[in-house]
């Protein structure tokens, strides 16, 4: 089935030679791009959309989230704005409560969010366990994250749960944790925090990260949130795809990121939600890295699933432009995930696309908090 999608008014591709069109058309064959050129030189289809002029993207690629979960924590929140700081303790209350729901209830609530997300332009999702913490516990949450996304990780080292010992726990998850886990997982995390009495060190995310390579799992690291610490140094040493958070970098750690391939991404959304600074991302790419942006959609540290509110924070406070900000999202995104498929709009890739209910792509940041961006249906 082949299905046209035309009346585009500005199509960003990102692809080094198609740049951005205007008055363009994308023909779609079997969920893959067929074809991109102008909207008068398109070939025939089986059918076709017209978005009347609206501008299409890459469907956005949010490399980072946490939506196994039940429970609410917005009294943090509020008590956050009121000055009290985030340390990662309420990560207990998110436990108790999903350990509690059904399958039934974890599935239903995760449809909710992933719909969330589509309804707001995210084509692609990373979604990660840790809010299990027992092996039972770590395997559901992975098994359900894998009945909506390719992209699962196995974050049984979020936080030492109640009652374990820290380094027992460790070798929990390294060893009888992981091996339950490693079949329905494609990446391991882990919250390195040596400032979170809650999170792991250095040497206990090391642990971690090199068990879960030796299991066949890619590597991706919670670092450097709260203060600086090893995290960024740690991942772009072992190799890992993405640290996320990089709130507090030091030369050294920049250096590090520009230096390999490890990609960095930046969650706007958890300093907005837990009042912290937002990192330079103008920094990193003076310097050279790769800066991607995520939602780290989670009911602590940021109960947002809006790819746009991360573009535009990142836009206002992290010092990219809207046309960067936009490529962090997508392309970005895609990297963090080391995927070739997606982020990018040219033929032989998946017609992930978003359409934005606006003239042009800079509306994305120019127009914070109005619902533009929605994933367009290809098929059918
Ligand atoms: O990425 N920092 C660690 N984990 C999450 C927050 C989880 C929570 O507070 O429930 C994060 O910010
Ligand atoms: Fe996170």
């Amino acid at each position: 089935m082949s299905r046209l999608v035309t009346g585009i008014g500005e199509l960003v591709t990102q692809d080094a030679e198609l740049g951005t069109l205007h008055d363009a058309a994308i023909l779609v064959e079997d969920g893959l791009i067929g074809w991109v050129g102008p909207a008068g030189a398109a070939p025939a289809a089986d059918s076709r959309v017209d978005v009347g002029g609206r501008t299409v993207v890459p469907g956005f690629v949010d490399p980072h989230s946490h939506l196994v979960y039940d429970g609410d924590r917005a009294d943090e929140f509020a008590a956050r704005m009121a000055g009290v700081r985030y340390d990662g303790g309420g990560i207990a209350r998110t436990v108790t409560a999903t350990r509690a729901a059904s399958d039934d209830v974890l599935r239903a609530l995760l449809a909710s969010r992933v719909a969330e997300m589509r309804s707001q332009g995210t084509t692609t999702v990373e979604i990660k366990s840790g809010y299990g913490l027992t092996v039972a516990d770590e395997v559901r949450a992975l098994r359900l994250a894998g009945e909506v996304t390719p992209e699962t990780t196995f974050l049984g080292a979020h936080v030492v749960p109640a009652g374990s010992r820290p380094d027992d726990y460790v070798a929990l998850v390294a060893g009888e944790m992981l091996a339950a886990c490693a079949p329905h997982a494609r990446w391991i995390d882990v919250f390195c925090e040596p400032g979170s009495p809650h999170a792991f060190d250095g040497d206990q995310a090391r642990t971690v990260l090199e068990a879960g390579a030796a299991a066949g799992l890619q590597l991706r690291v919670h670092g450097n949130q709260l203060g600086h610490g090893p995290g960024v140094a740690l991942a772009v040493e072992l190799g890992a795809a993405s640290v996320d958070h990089c709130t507090f970098l030091t030369d050294a750690d920049v250096a590090a990121l520009a230096g390999g391939d490890t990609v960095a991404t930046l969650l706007p959304g958890v300093e907005f939600s837990t009042r912290s600074p937002y990192p330079d991302a103008r920094r990193l790419l003076a310097a050279g890295a790769t800066v991607a942006l995520a939602t780290d959609c989670n009911p602590g540290t940021c109960n947002s699933s809006s790819m746009p509110l991360m573009i535009a924070l990142a836009v206002r406070e992290m010092g990219l432009t809207p046309t960067e900000a936009l490529w962090a999202a997508t392309a970005g995104g895609a990297q963090a995930l080391r995927r070739t498929d997606i982020g990018v709009l040219r033929p032989g890739m998946r017609a992930d696309l978003a359409v934005l209910d606006a003239p042009n792509h800079l509306h994305l940041a120019y127009r914070p908090g109005v619902p533009l961006a929605r994933a367009l249906d290809v098929t059918g």
